[in-house]
């Protein structure tokens, strides 16, 4: 399932019904979700939803139950080696050595890579803002600074996306903002798409274009954020018997806008003109979709996010 704000641009990973079963839990879910060139995107949910195993599975520290994960085409079950060459990812906190500088440090990882360039190394310290730090000894780095030499590190060879589990965590709020900033800037320069997982929903509608909310292991909804609501449109939801083939039935029409699904409630959430919704029962009628409620959606997107995740342990 994919609500994609910029249908053009191509799906570098897409991930398939991916589920982690341990003992009788699935602590991830049959979860599916495409990440395109060019944009950031959120993994929301709250503590223990499954964020992190998710992105474990993504870049193979441990192997998924069920579903497959294909990098730019290749898949991570199958063609590993293919598949992870274009991931960057930074899942712990990233190993340095102390008492070596950041440069020597990116040095030491294109001795142990492929393909790594001298210039490549200045490039991405130069994305990370690291410029007048990287002849210190990493002992001496901040930890939002070892942040960025981690992505710095991750960034070295070119992948199309980039993978961070809680980029922010442990960040003071000057650090956070720094960190915001330079994400967006390597997602415009290198034109590479971006998965961040957070807990925090103001955190990810100020870095990102597109959330993914997860609660115990499921897919609660996918929005896009940060788009203006025009004057002129609405934003209704639609409660179907099957939200896939409503979706595909609604991308044939233009003017529409899919702003996200709620799978636990079986609802496309759709912007568009009122003058519009006459057309879209007809589209889905004629896709046998059946549709058992059409409603006006006015909460704001924090609302909605206590709603679907219980209203609990959110900061
Ligand atoms: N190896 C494991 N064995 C048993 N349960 C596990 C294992 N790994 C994770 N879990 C459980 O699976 C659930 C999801 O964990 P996960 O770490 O993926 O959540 P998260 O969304 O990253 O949470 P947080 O925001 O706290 O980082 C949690 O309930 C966790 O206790
Ligand atoms: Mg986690």
């Amino acid at each position: 399932m994919s609500v994609s704000i910029d249908k053009t641009n191509s799906v570098v990973l897409s991930a398939d019904h991916i589920t982690k079963t341990i003992g009788a839990k699935n602590i991830v879910d049959n979860l599916s979700f495409d990440i395109h060139q060019g944009e950031i995107v959120g993994l929301l949910g709250p503590n223990g939803a499954g964020k992190t195993t998710t992105i474990r599975m993504i870049v193979g520290l441990i192997q998924m139950s069920k579903g497959d994960v294909k990098v730019c085409g290749h898949s991570v079950r199958h063609q590993f080696v293919k598949a992870i060459r274009h991931i960057g990812g930074i899942i712990e906190n990233p190993e340095f050595y102390p008492y070596m500088s950041g440069f020597d440090n990116l040095k030491q990882y294109q001795r142990m890579s492929e393909g790594v360039t001298e210039s490549r190394i200045h490039e991405v310290i130069k994305l990370v803002g690291l410029q007048d730090a990287i002849h210190k000894k990493v002992r001496a780095y901040s930890l939002g600074m070892r942040q960025r030499l981690g992505i710095a590190q991750a960034l070295l060879h070119e992948p199309s996306i980039l993978i961070l589990d809680e980029p922010t965590n442990g960040l003071d709020p000057a650090g956070i903002r720094e960190m915001r900033d330079y994400l967006k800037l390597i997602a415009r320069e290198e034109g590479i798409a971006i998965l961040v997982s957070s807990h925090l929903l103001s955190e990810m509608e100020l870095m990102c274009s597109r959330v993914i909310v997860i609660q115990e292991g499921k897919l609660v909804t996918e929005r896009s954020i940060g788009s203006e609501v025009q004057t002129d449109q609405v934003t209704i939801s639609f409660r179907v018997n099957k939200t896939q083939p409503a979706l595909e039935a609604v991308h044939q029409l233009n003017d529409v806008r899919v702003i996200g699904t709620d799978t636990n409630r079986s609802e496309i959430i759709l912007q568009l003109k009122e003058e519009i919704i006459p057309q879209i029962i007809k589209i889905l009628g004629d896709a046998d979709v059946s549709i058992y409620r059409i409603e006006e959606s006015k909460q704001s997107l924090e609302e909605e996010f206590l709603k679907w995740t219980g209203g609990n342990r959110i900061a």
